[in-house]
């Protein structure tokens, strides 16, 4: 219908249309009727803003009767320039069609719903100014990352989504099988995983790191950005079953030379935001979040605070305050303690490094100590944790030995401590949880709102 002849909202608001005829394709969002002049305001997703379409006179479309909120239209008319108003342009009619007309039970008021509401009702939410807003940014956003890696010679790599290894060792794995599971059950049988369809044991992969951490020692630089499932039974705001991670992984490459790159990607997905993406921006600083446009251009301003873990640990002692997980060397900074740190102590993000060889993954490089690994994470104010990563133990023998303590299968991980026999090199690489950084950039506090179709314990919908 029209497909390549229509133009969309967001080019007439900008003004490029003045004067021309143009087809509009979209979906009523108010009406005012009087005799002498009708007017329908149609949002079509492609802005926060609406084309403000004119029928004058309304006798001249019957079918302006039918139109509700919600109401799918094709609309002919000329783009006019108007002084003194707070649309520049309007859009003068000269034809009205319905394309489907919309149930009267619509729920989508002029009152505004919460976003809890929201999630239960599929059709309604992304046509909602905030989620509309969301959806437009997260797709800028993607693409700013992938433009990102792809100038500075990054190869994407589609790693797998079903895979047999679980990188990070936590054991919050999604199973993937074709067993008949509750036929086993009922005859009270043992699974045979050899009738399994890979013959043995897979999941939902939780990181594309070790399929990365492969690829860049052929590749050199290399970056995934995937869904990646997790079942932890985590019912927080920054938990998702299911969440998006961009995760880059430099050949001959060390900690050091890592940060210096997170600090300057972070930054340069803040620049962009405020620079490249003002609509959205201009909305969250209005309606989620006030001031939030003046803090991000501060961060861009400053240097990343640095600390190791055991610095941090000091600074949570000497914080004078009760906090509810206990504070110790050993003990795995909770986001209480994150939050802490970067939103009252530093009030930017933070760099924390050098972490327990005890409470991190397996692949994490031990340093001199013996009891440290160079681990990072960033931790910034509102979300917490944003990035984790690290360099990579590519010594073979350390590896190993950490693979066995953590109780890891060797022969399951063999193509991994491979990548350490014929030609090993110094490589890093972190993961950012793109939710997490939607959230850091909109200031929406809920992550369940910032991706459009959220899956948590209990809750798999649509
Ligand atoms: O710190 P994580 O677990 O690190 C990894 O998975 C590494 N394999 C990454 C790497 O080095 N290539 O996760 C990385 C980031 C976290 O910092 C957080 O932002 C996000 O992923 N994340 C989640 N986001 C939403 N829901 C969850 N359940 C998340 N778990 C982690
Ligand atoms: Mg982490």
């Amino acid at each position: 219908m029209d497909y390549f002849a229509r133009t969309r909202v967001r080019d007439i608001i900008s003004g490029q249309k003045v004067d021309q005829e143009v087809i509009i394709l979209g979906w009523a969002r108010t009406k005012r009727l009087s005799k002498n002049v009708g007017f329908v305001e149609i949002n079509d997703g492609s802005s926060l803003h609406n084309a403000h379409v004119v029928f004058s006179p309304p006798a001249d479309f019957p079918e302006l009767e039918r139109i509700i909120t919600g109401t799918s239209l094709r609309v002919v008319g000329k783009v006019v320039e108007v002084k003194g108003r707070e649309q520049a342009y309007e859009v003068q009619a000269s034809q009205l069609e319905i394309v489907g007309d919309c149930s009267p039970d619509y729920p989508l008021q002029k009152k505004r719903h919460t976003f809890e509401f929201l999630r239960d009702i599929a059709h309604l939410r992304p046509r909602t100014n905030t989620f509309g807003v969301i959806n437009r940014f997260r797709s800028k956003l993607s693409h700013c990352i992938h433009q990102y890696y792809q100038d500075r010679g990054f190869y994407y790599i589609h790693t797998p989504i079903i895979t047999t290894s679980d990188c990070e060792g936590a054991g919050d794995l999604f199973q993937v099988t074709t067993l008949p599971l509750q036929e086993i059950a009922a005859r009270a049988q043992e699974l045979d995983l050899d009738e399994d369809f890979f013959a043995e044991k897979a999941y939902l992969t939780v990181s594309g790191q070790l399929e990365g951490e492969l690829m860049c020692t052929a590749l050199g630089d290399i970056y995934t950005f995937g869904p990646t499932f997790r079942a932890e039974q985590s019912y927080t705001s920054r938990h998702l079953s299911e969440f998006w991670m961009m995760e880059p992984e430099m050949a001959f490459c060390d900690l050091d030379e890592m940060l210096i790159l997170i600090e300057d990607f972070l930054k340069h997905l803040i620049s962009f935001s405020l620079e490249e993406c003002p609509e959205e921006m201009g909305f969250f600083n209005k309606w989620i979040d006030k001031g939030r446009q003046k803090v991000l251009q501060s961060i861009v301003e400053a240097d990343f605070a640095r600390v190791t873990y055991t610095e941090a640990v000091e600074i949570l002692k000497k914080a004078g305050r009760e906090f509810e997980f206990p504070v110790g060397w050993g003990n795995d900074l909770q986001s209480e303690h994150e939050r802490f740190l970067a939103e009252e102590y530093f009030q930017k993000p933070v760099f924390v490094t050098d972490y327990p060889r005890e409470i991190k993954a397996f692949y994490m490089r031990v340093n001199d100590d013996e009891k440290t690994v160079r681990a990072v994470d960033v931790l910034v104010p509102l979300v917490g944790e944003i990035v984790g990563g690290s360099q990579r133990e590519e010594r073979y023998d350390y590896l190993k030995e950490n693979m066995i303590q953590q109780g890891l299968d060797i022969e399951q991980y063999s193509w991994f401590l491979d990548i350490r026999k014929y030609g090993t090199v110094p490589h890093s690489g972190f993961g950012l949880g793109f939710e997490r950084m939607i959230m850091y950039l909109s200031g929406m506090s809920n992550i369940r709102d910032v991706i459009p179709f959220p899956r948590f314990p209990r809750s798999a919908r649509f």
